[in-house]
């Protein structure tokens, strides 16, 4: 949620930071803006893309070597030039970019306001900037100074930079809540949301943590916290390639991710199953195993695919580890008062590792003495800092907005918990568990094998691309899967589209069903086969038009779907893994059929740091 991206050294800061804006252009698209400071400060704004950002500044002088831009996702304030980033203070003397929310920033503004502080964007962001220039003007202080109490006296989240020109040669970067990261250089500094626009420079990087501030010079490093006590900074070697960046040939970052899943699934599992000796090994949870032993209960917090995924999650912990299972959407979980005791563990699950609300699910079941794990694909974020242990899925970066290969390596780690769980409590023979990891074991090359229907699915996309609406239905594990197909079509294409068990079907939804009504199942051969074979009547009796993604050789559903997708043979256990394929690729295609921005689709951010 709103991308920030920041330089100090020797080079231009604008190409950096403009490419850096592009790279994290998947956290907020709504408007963008730069500060770039030479002999004065100068600010460039526009509501739109990076891209209108760039055309906007093509003909003006981009010249210095300290600078920051910021790219938009919406809270305080509609799109506009007015409430792009950065804001600055009356004077012009100061400017800021900011993540996050000021939640106090209306009682702020109204004692600014008083004082006579002319406002000219309806956004929390300004006042903070105010305030700090107000702490001066009343003190006299320097900025660095001014920062520190403003900052104390604002609550809410925020990652921020700030540059004044009256001291040219410093950036203020400060962090509560919102993620920030210094790349550390010979004579320069970058900042960034995240490591993306950082890597090409430095692999040296320092996460700043909750209440922390840096003041940065192109020489020197000064890590306080927010009662200024200095701080000594860890320095991280990034494990990121320039290439992962990259759509590497494909029209779209959506699509290379969902290819990169062959691999993304077999760096998830490299190093942790032993499918010989029957074995799973989950270094990241090891000092757990005996709690593990004694937990009553397993809440899965999640917000959206990684919600699904946890719903996979509960079906395969309930089956093979046998322990109770609910999965809470982390939204809702925080806003109640749910019962947690210490013999509870709780799984957070993000792609981003910032989902906030996630990350206060987590604190509140922490309050309550619960034992908290994560699955992350962020490596360093802000989810598995917070957690007592966790398994990271390894997916490498995600850049299109909507999940994908992000879903499969988190239903893969939470396919190994299970069996880990499993093993631990004595719930599973070896024999049993010699069986399941050789099938999992196969899981990267059947993937592979599933991608191969890309040409048949996009004539599918073709027939269907201008329907208004669309169901999925399936049933056991699969019903997740309809409920995420359902959410990559909607969220894509904009096509309205819902995800059902099949059996709700007929409480309900079943009215909906026409000649109009697109209908997908996943109807593969395992239990429930004959019942959705059912289900799949109900809808040709009434009209509908089924696709069905089936099991290779599968003749019976053939016989009955207008379309069918194969997928390879697997064990029930398993089967989520590849029916989401091509659920991908039917989405993706009528997306792009449709002319959508299927790497930015309107009104999202990857990652959703306000609640
Ligand atoms: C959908 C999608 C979102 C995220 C959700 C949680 O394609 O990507 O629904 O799954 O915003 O994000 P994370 O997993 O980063 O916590």
């Amino acid at each position: 949620m709103c991308g920030i991206v920041g330089y100090i050294g020797y080079r231009d800061a604008y190409p950096i930071i403009i490419k850096g804006l592009q790279r994290l252009e998947y956290r907020g698209y709504d408007s963008a803006g730069i500060a770039l400071l030479d002999k004065e400060l100068k600010v460039y704004k526009k509501a739109g893309k990076v891209s209108d950002l760039e055309n906007f500044v093509k003909d003006v002088s981009l010249k210095g070597a300290v600078g920051m831009g910021h790219t938009r996702w919406a809270t305080h304030g509609a799109p506009s030039d007015r409430n792009s980033h950065p804001h600055s203070s009356g004077d012009r003397k100061l400017t800021i970019i900011h993540n996050g929310i000021i939640e106090n920033y209306s009682v702020i503004k109204e004692a600014l306001l008083a004082k006579g502080h002319v406002f000219k964007s309806d956004t929390d962001t300004e006042v903070l900037v105010h305030l700090v220039e107000d702490i001066q003007n009343e003190t006299g202080l320097d900025v660095q100074e001014a920062v520190r109490i403003a900052l104390n006296r604002v609550i809410g989240a925020y990652a921020i930079v700030i540059m004044s020109q009256d001291d040219p040669d410093l950036l203020i970067a400060a962090r509560k809540g919102s993620p920030l990261v210094i790349g550390v250089g010979k004579d320069e500094y970058f900042i960034a949301s995240d490591a993306t626009p950082i890597v090409e420079y430095t692999k040296n990087v320092i996460y700043l943590n909750d209440n922390e501030i840096a003041y940065i010079r192109r020489e020197d490093l000064l890590i306080k916290n927010i009662d200024n006590t200095v701080q000594t900074p860890y320095i991280q070697k990034l494990d990121l390639q320039l290439e992962m960046l990259e759509k590497g040939g494909y029209d779209h970052f959506m699509l290379k991710e969902i290819y990169e899943q062959p691999r993304s699934i077999r760096d998830c599992m490299r190093g942790r199953i032993y499918p010989d000796n029957g074995i799973v090994q989950l270094g990241g949870i090891k000092e757990y195993t005996e709690k593990l032993k004694n937990i009553d209960r397993i809440i899965i917090v999640a917000c959206g695919t990684s919600w699904h995924a946890g719903l996979v999650g509960e079906y395969l912990i309930e089956e093979y580890a046998r322990v109770p299972v609910e999965v809470e959407y982390a939204s809702e979980f925080r806003y109640r008062n749910p019962i947690i005791s210490e013999k509870d563990l709780v799984i957070a699950i993000s792609q981003s590792g910032e989902t906030a609300d996630t990350m206060a699910a987590i604190e509140l079941a922490k309050e309550k003495g619960a034992t908290i794990f994560g699955i992350c694909n962020v490596v360093g974020a802000s989810i598995p800092r917070t957690t007592h242990a966790g398994v990271y899925t390894h997916a490498g970066p995600e850049i299109g907005v909507a999940s994908t290969k992000a879903f499969t390596a988190q239903v893969t780690v939470l396919t190994l918990m299970a069996f880990y769980i499993a093993q631990q409590r004595g719930k599973i023979t070896q024999g049993k568990m010699v069986e399941y990891l050789t099938q999992l074991d196969e899981i990267p090359q059947l993937v592979e094998k599933a991608l191969k229907s890309s040409g048949q699915i996009k004539a599918i996309a073709e027939k269907f691309k201008d329907s208004n609406n669309c169901l999925f239905l399936g049933r056991g594990s699969s019903f997740p899967v309809a409920l995420e197909g359902a959410l990559k079509l909607k969220e894509i294409s904009y096509i309205h589209a819902e995800g059902y068990p099949a059996a709700e079907m007929k409480h309900g939804p079943i009215a909906l069903i026409d000649a109009d009504m697109p209908v997908v199942f996943i109807a593969t051969k395992h239990s429930s086969y004959e019942k959705v074979v059912s289900n799949i009547q109900e809808v040709k009796a009434r009209g509908g038009r089924v696709i069905a993604i089936v099991t290779e050789g599968d003749t019976t559903v053939r016989d009955m779907a207008e379309y069918v997708i194969e997928i390879p043979q697997t064990g029930e256990a398993f089967v989520p893994l590849l029916a989401t394929i091509p659920l991908q690729l039917l989405s993706y295609y009528i997306a792009v059929m449709r002319g959508c921005n299927v790497d930015q689709p309107r009104n999202l951010a990857k990652s959703v740091t306000v609640e």
